[in-house]
């Protein structure tokens, strides 16, 4: 099924992939939109908006408003279960759909702005993006909460393209190297299930973690569906510490994406596991200490590793094929199942 052909088909960025792969994208995270608020985003070489009704539904609309074409993310309010443009007070509903105007006059049929897929889960806003304006026919698995931390997050505006970043999860050779990253194991094979890719490392990361301990063995699991959302399951089974990494790449327009990553930890109900010497105070002080203090520390800890990355993605391009050699880890599996997230064929890339 299609919704609407877009009109912007597959530029190409200068990294030599097509600028926008199909997926589904973060825009935001769910607090960053409590009820009755809008945002602007630049998404795909546009401006899209979002919006959070009273009863809390998420919309993600066009920016312009097909009356007289005010922008809606600026000056326009939330009013019950639409928005209201600043220019006549058209209200929108969030299919898009005027439902009324500032005259009290009848809403011109005509009267709709685009609404793009969106989800809400997991802590983010996500918006599917269709090059040929397909329907979104997979979606990211919805992740059980209970037990775990709410999510803190950072983001960059870097010069790089989803799948360039998302490489890394199967770059082995660069963890040892760009990350310093010890005695680097993959636990089990690269699996390629339609749109999700997993798999599993065991490794030593010799910064410190927290700023206190120096030297950690992690284990990590990582489900990247389509090229914008990747899950990354840690344990640190020295502290029985369990965090969700989130990576999540999202193109800005032809050269740039928005990168956002968040960390979720589980809930610590016994410090003594964490450190014994945590075991000497009562675990009623330490225990919300911990709780309070351990997402941050975690999410230091990837922002300094991601950090590692930036200079190298902002400046190379993309070779297909590229020249692999023994230790590089699944690369080429990768680059194949990628390709199912690109409407057109591969153009040639740089050689
Ligand atoms: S331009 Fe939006 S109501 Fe007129
Ligand atoms: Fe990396």
């Amino acid at each position: 099924m299609v919704m609407e052909t877009r009109t912007r088909l597959h530029p190409l960025s200068s990294k030599g992939l097509p600028a926008y792969p199909n997926g589904w994208y973060a825009l935001a995270f769910t607090a960053e939109l409590p009820p009755g608020s809008v945002l602007t985003r630049a998404f795909m070489g546009q401006d899209v908006v979002l919006f959070r009704t009273r009863s809390g539904v998420v919309s993600v609309i066009d920016p312009y408003c097909p009356h007289l074409g005010a922008h809606l993310g600026y000056a326009s309010t939330v009013e019950g279960e639409t928005i209201r443009c600043p220019f006549h007070y058209f209200c929108f509903d969030v299919n898009g759909v005027c439902v009324s105007t500032g005259y009290g006059t009848k809403p011109p049929p005509k009267a709709v702005v685009r609404a793009w897929p969106v989800r809400e889960q997991n802590g983010l806003i996500l918006v599917w993006y269709h090059a040929e304006g397909r329907v979104p026919d997979w979606d990211v698995p919805p992740l059980d909460a209970g037990g775990y931390s709410p999510l803190v997050w950072r983001a960059w505006e870097l010069n790089s393209h989803p799948q360039e970043t998302t490489e890394n999860s199967v770059d082995i050779g660069h963890l040892s190297i760009v990350h310093h990253y010890d005695d680097v194991q993959m636990l089990s094979d690269l699996t390629c299930a339609g749109p999700c890719l997993t798999v599993r490392y065991a490794m030593f990361r010799p910064a410190p973690f927290a700023g206190l301990v120096r030297g950690t063995r992690s284990q990590f699991t990582i489900h990247v569906y389509g090229l914008g959302y990747s899950l990354v399951e840690v344990e640190i089974p020295r502290f029985n510490i369990q965090a969700r990494l989130f990576v999540l790449p999202t193109p800005i327009d032809v050269e740039r994406i928005t990168l956002r990553i968040a960390v979720s930890t589980r809930i610590v109900r016994r410090p003594r596991e964490v450190h014994p010497l945590l075991g000497l105070l009562p675990a009623g002080l330490t225990a919300p200490l911990l709780n309070r203090i351990l997402p941050g520390a975690v999410l230091n800890g990837l922002a300094h590793d991601v950090q590692q990355d930036f200079e190298i993605w902002q400046h190379k391009v993309y070779f297909s094929p590229p020249i692999l050699a023994e230790g590089d880890g699944p690369v080429g599996r990768y680059r194949y199942w990628a390709k199912q997230f690109y409407s057109d064929p591969m153009p040639p890339a740089l050689e």
